[in-house]
This record gives C-alpha cells, sequence and structure tokens, in this order.
C-alpha cells in the first residue's frame, strides 16, 4: 500500500500535505460473549508535516470511523492520557509530530502492553494507579501542623526536581518487559513517585515508603532494562531514580 503521496503542489511558505496510512490496531470487546479478536485497521488520512499522531487519530474518528475509541485531554503534552505503542514505541501521540516517523510506510499505533484493553486504544489504567496510591504519593508529616511555611533550601529541591515532572502517563511501566511478566511489580511510574517523597527533605515518610518497595514485587525486580529511561516523555532519568532508591533502601540514607 502507497503511504506519504505528496498530494498538493507546494507553494512558497504552505506547508505541504501527504497521504498516510495509519495502521490502527482495533479491539471491541463482544457484546454476546464470543472471543473477540484484535486486528489491524488501515485509514488513509490526509496530514500536513506539522500534524502530529494525535492529529491524525482525531481525522480519523472525526471523518472515518466514529467508533475509533482512544483517550486524550490535554493534547499538549501535560496530562498524559494518550500514551500509545507508535512504531512499536512508547509515545506520547500529542507530542509524536508524523514528520519525525517513516511516512513512507504504515504508521502502526497501539495500546500500550501489560494493561488489559478496554476499547482499541484505550486499556484499564486501574492496576497501575493501584501501585502508585500504594506507594503514598503525598507529603507525610508528624506532629502539629506548622504555623508557617515549611522551607526548603534550593539544594534540598534539586535532590528531587527530576521526578516531580511525572505526568503518570504509564509510558515506562508498559515498556518493561519485568511488568509485562508480571502485571504485579510495582512498575517504574510508581517507584519514580515514591523517590519523589523520599528524597524531599520535608517528608516523613521515607522509610515507610522503602519498606514498601522492599516487598518481592518492588524495587529489586528491576532489572536496570532501560526501557523505561527510553520510553518516558518528560526526560525523567526512571533507571537512576530506581536506583537511588534500591541505594537508599540499602543504607537507609535519603
Ligand atoms: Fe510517564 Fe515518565 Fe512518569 Fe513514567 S516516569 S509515568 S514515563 S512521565
Ligand atoms: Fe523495567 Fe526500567 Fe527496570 S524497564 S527492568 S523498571 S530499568
Ligand atoms: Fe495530554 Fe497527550 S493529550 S499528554
Amino acid at each position: 500500500m502507497t503511504a506519504a503521496i505528496e498530494d498538493s503542489p507546494t507553494k512558497v511558505g504552505a506547508v505541504p500535505s501527504f497521504t498516510v496510512t495509519m495502521r490502527v490496531m482495533r479491539y471491541l470487546p463482544s457484546d454476546e460473549g464470543g472471543e473477540t479478536v484484535a486486528h489491524w485497521d488501515d485509514f488513509q488520512v490526509k496530514v500536513h508535516g506539522t500534524d502530529r499522531v494525535l492529529d491524525a487519530l482525531h481525522m480519523i474518528k472525526w471523518e472515518q470511523d466514529g467508533s475509533l475509541t482512544f483517550r486524550r485531554s490535554c493534547a499538549h503534552g501535560v496530562c498524559g492520557s494518550d500514551a500509545m505503542r507508535i512504531n512499536g514505541r512508547n509515545r506520547l501521540a500529542c507530542k509524536t509530530l508524523l514528520k519525525d516517523l517513516d511516512i513512507t510506510k504504515p504508521i502502526t499505533v497501539e495500546p500500550i502492553k501489560g494493561l488489559p484493553v478496554v476499547k482499541d486504544l484505550v486499556v484499564d489504567m486501574e492496576p497501575f494507579f493501584a501501585s502508585y496510591r500504594e506507594i503514598m504519593p503525598f507529603l507525610v508529616t508528624t506532629g502539629h501542623e506548622p504555623t508557617k511555611e515549611r522551607l526548603q533550601s534550593a539544594e534540598q529541591r534539586a535532590r528531587f526536581d527530576d521526578t516531580t515532572k511525572c505526568i503518570l502517563c504509564a509510558s515506562c511501566t508498559s515498556s518493561c518487559p519485568v511488568f509485562w511478566t508480571d502485571g504485579q511489580y510495582f512498575g517504574p511510574a510508581a517507584i519514580v513517585n515514591a523517590h519523589r517523597f523520599i528524597f524531599d527533605s520535608r517528608d516523613e515518610g521515607g522509610a515507610q515508603r522503602l519498606e514498601i518497595l522492599n516487598d518481592k514485587e518492588g524495587v529489586w525486580r528491576c532489572r536496570t532494562t532501560f526501557n523505561c529511561t527510553e520510553a518516558c516523555p518528560r526526560g525523567i532519568e526512571v533507571t537512576k531514580a530506581i536506583q537511588e532508591v534500591k541505594r537508599a533502601m540499602i543504607t537507609r540514607a535519603f
């Protein structure tokens, strides 16, 4: 099948348009209890070089097949709701420009792996958020409420700056081979969010979080594969954060 045919003559200053083939994994739960088989559907979409994968999915949904189902909210890389496997790699559809992909071939779009598919590109995020909730992703303090702001130096703040950037998109966890084979593993996103509080000088729940992650499904399951770091759309050094949590578990220094 031909993809990427230049459709419009390029005028000076005009953005050329192309027709690309979007090859989308479809999955419809069966109403009648019969077996449901996932399959690929191809769509020809006329796009511009500045369009993103999310724009192409919108064009399909709005102009060709209204039943195509996917999640998105902000469309600007902030909410983390449109992580999907694009050409075999986890990415945010709203941050993936078509011109950065090989548009001479069909562009494959699948749901992220390791989480149950609800419909088409939508997965059930509950197991992911269950792990997130377990690591207590909130400030833990004891004693009386302070009467003024809890102060922190710039150096103390810098200690966990990287892991504050997480948008809970699940790109990391769903790219981890350990998570694919053992869905009970906490996964990198939960550990990143534990890191964010463990190394916060104002927090007093670090020891408790380390205890939670010292579980057989906790940080020791990580095999330092680095898929998570490569997948993170926020550029977080996920594997490094996991290593720091492992080290804190051994030294109890955080
Ligand atoms: Fe997404 Fe990165 Fe957070 Fe993982 S660490 S959930 S990839 S933002
Ligand atoms: Fe998985 Fe990342 Fe560790 S991909 S094995 S959590 S380094
Ligand atoms: Fe919000 Fe992509 S739609 S991050």
